[in-house]
């Protein structure tokens, strides 16, 4: 338990609050470059990933800081003992205290073997296990060694699975299609909506088709209830259980689950208690990744990862990017009141990366009681949102340039496409863009500047741009899967800074299982005939009303 109840007992945010009182009223970002010509050179910092040779720069120079603020934002952060919760992190300590449970992801990209152990037991080897049974059979299906009940090769993958089940596979599978094999279709059913797994099955031919069983705790209703769908269609064709074994595999802790299911053990991929559901593509919930772009791409994935979580656990604070990406998210929230955060990659690889953070911030920090068990008394997790640009652009942006909310925004792009169409000038517009925005969002434009334009009198204060909206630009050499895996890294311990200074516990989810309960008492009267009262007259009269309009 740390040594602090709530956050804002600390002394630094008292100096915060003061330090933005002062800055708060003057702060003119364009004036800041004006005033200092190295700020750029200050506040940019170049990632060295070790894994693909890259290097990443993160640029936070557009931001409201100046030295004084990032020295109070890392005292902050001392204070807040985030290098202890970190470290415990990377010790494997149950820093998960409301589940008893170690958070250990960063063991499952543990590329360079060093040691690291739960309950003072080495996971090494257990890791390495499963990495080999990923290796072996990604490779059976892709070479087509592993073949179907009838003797055919598979050429479709359908993942079931929900949640952090499912949104990192996605995500990844989509950024990284360039590397991907394609001559795998690969189908992602998550929603109990049937729509989801009747479309895939659609598309699908029994013979030829993989099921791969996402699911941590092999209960979730969602990833049970299609799988058990998608095992019915199967067996209508394939008309033998025996042929499940070479259909049908699992990714999941539940041993049990799984068997009673029906697949065999040998085709369960194991993890452990410690990963938790939204950092669970880094383990074997990463099978449709490694089968799809192969296991020495997965492993770079792995490898670029480590070296985030390198940098994460050895440089110093101030000097720390997740750190800092972290800390400027609570100096937005807590000390200029913004409510959200935005990502959007320049980059349509990258279009479901805002969804995966999604669930990486917002279950991870949407908490309201401290580790103490008392309610916050300042602003947690930020709502994130986003979309990639330039079609954002042509859509929500005009609130960032001329709404009233703060919208502390990140843009994210590689300066090498895996498509430079036409003489490379898609992606140079591309750039254009990357740039063009941060730029707008900061200088904005004058009433002066739209006058000299010569706009109408009753149009200027229409055309005019306040400015002065911060943006953080991250800008890599090109999505490898090296590079993708340490921008996940990235703003998985930029998340873990926020929680850690928020003092909240960033690693449960109970949050989500209120709604569950109250769904499995509906659906047994979704199936009883007579009327719902037992709710609220409202609810009572949904259900009424779904139950007269799906009997017509
Ligand atoms: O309901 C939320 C959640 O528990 C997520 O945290 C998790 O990623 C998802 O459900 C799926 O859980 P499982 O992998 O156990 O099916």
């Amino acid at each position: 338990m740390p040594g602090f109840a709530q956050a804002n007992e600390l002394s630094a945010w008292a100096s915060l609050q003061e330090h933005h009182q002062k800055l708060g009223k003057d702060i003119v970002l364009k004036d800041y470059f004006a005033q200092d010509p190295k700020r750029f050179e200050k506040f940019s910092f170049i990632f060295n990933n070790e894994a693909d040779k890259s290097e990443t720069l993160f640029d936070f120079s557009k931001n409201f800081i100046t030295e004084e603020t990032i020295g109070l934002l890392v005292k902050l952060a001392k204070e807040a003992d985030l290098e202890k919760l970190r470290d415990d992190m990377f010790a494997g300590e149950k820093i998960n205290f409301t589940e008893d449970r170690a958070v250990y992801h960063v063991a499952l990209r543990n590329t360079s073997n060093s040691p690291m152990a739960v309950d003072g037991k080495s996971v090494v080897e257990g890791v390495n296990e499963v990495l080999d049974h990923m290796k072996e059979f990604a490779e059976q299906v892709r070479s087509g060694d592993w073949k179907g009940y009838t003797g055919k090769k598979m050429s479709t993958i359908i993942n079931i699975g929900i949640g952090g089940s499912d949104l990192g596979p996605v995500m990844v599978t989509e950024a990284l299609k360039p590397y991907g094999d394609r001559s795998l279709k690969l189908h992602f059913v998550s929603n109990i909506d049937g729509t989801h797994i009747a479309e895939a099955l659609k598309e699908s031919d029994p013979e030829t088709t993989l099921f791969l069983v996402a699911s941590k705790t092999f209960t979730t209703a969602e990833t049970v209830t299609n799988a058990n769908t998608a095992k019915a269609w199967f067996l209508e064709h394939a008309k033998d259980d025996s042929a499940i074994a070479k259909h049908f595999v699992a990714l999941s802790t539940n041993e049990s689950e799984v068997t009673k299911f029906g697949i065999d053990k040998k085709n369960m991929f194991g993890f452990s208690d410690w990963v938790g559901g939204r950092y669970s593509v880094w383990s074997a919930i990463g099978l449709s990744v490694a089968l799809y772009i192969g296991f020495d791409n997965f492993h770079e994935f792995l490898a670029g990862a480590h070296a985030m979580d390198k940098h994460f656990k050895e440089t110093p604070l101030e000097k720390n990017i997740p750190v800092l990406g972290g800390l400027l998210s609570v100096w937005y929230s807590d000390f200029f009141g913004a409510q959200t955060h935005l990502v959007s990659p320049f980059d349509q690889y990258l279009h479901r990366f805002p969804a995966y953070l999604q669930q990486l911030s917002m279950e991870s920090n949407g908490k309201a009681i401290t580790r103490s068990g008392d309610y916050v008394k300042y602003t947690t997790g930020a709502i994130l949102f986003g979309e990639p640009a330039t079609n954002a652009q042509h859509s929500f942006y005009q609130l960032l340039h001329q709404g009233t909310k703060l919208i502390p925004t990140d843009f994210i792009m590689a300066a090498k496409s895996h498509n430079p169409v036409e003489n490379n000038k898609h992606q140079k517009m591309l750039a254009s863009n990357f740039f063009a925005q941060a730029e707008a969002l900061m200088v904005g434009k004058t009433p002066e500047q739209v006058k000299a334009e010569g706009a109408a009198p009753e149009l200027v204060s229409h055309k005019t741009f306040l400015g002065n909206r911060p943006t953080t630009s991250i800008l890599a050499d090109k999505i490898t899967p090296g590079t993708l895996g340490a921008l996940i890294a990235y703003y998985e311990h930029l998340t873990f800074t926020e929680g850690a200074v928020w003092n909240i516990n960033s690693f449960d989810q109970w949050g989500v299982e209120l709604g569950k309960v109250l769904a499995k008492n509906i659906l047994s009267e979704l199936n009883d005939s007579s009327e719902s009262t037992k709710h609220d007259a409202s609810t009572s009269g949904l259900i009424n009303a779904f139950k007269k309009k799906s009997s017509l």
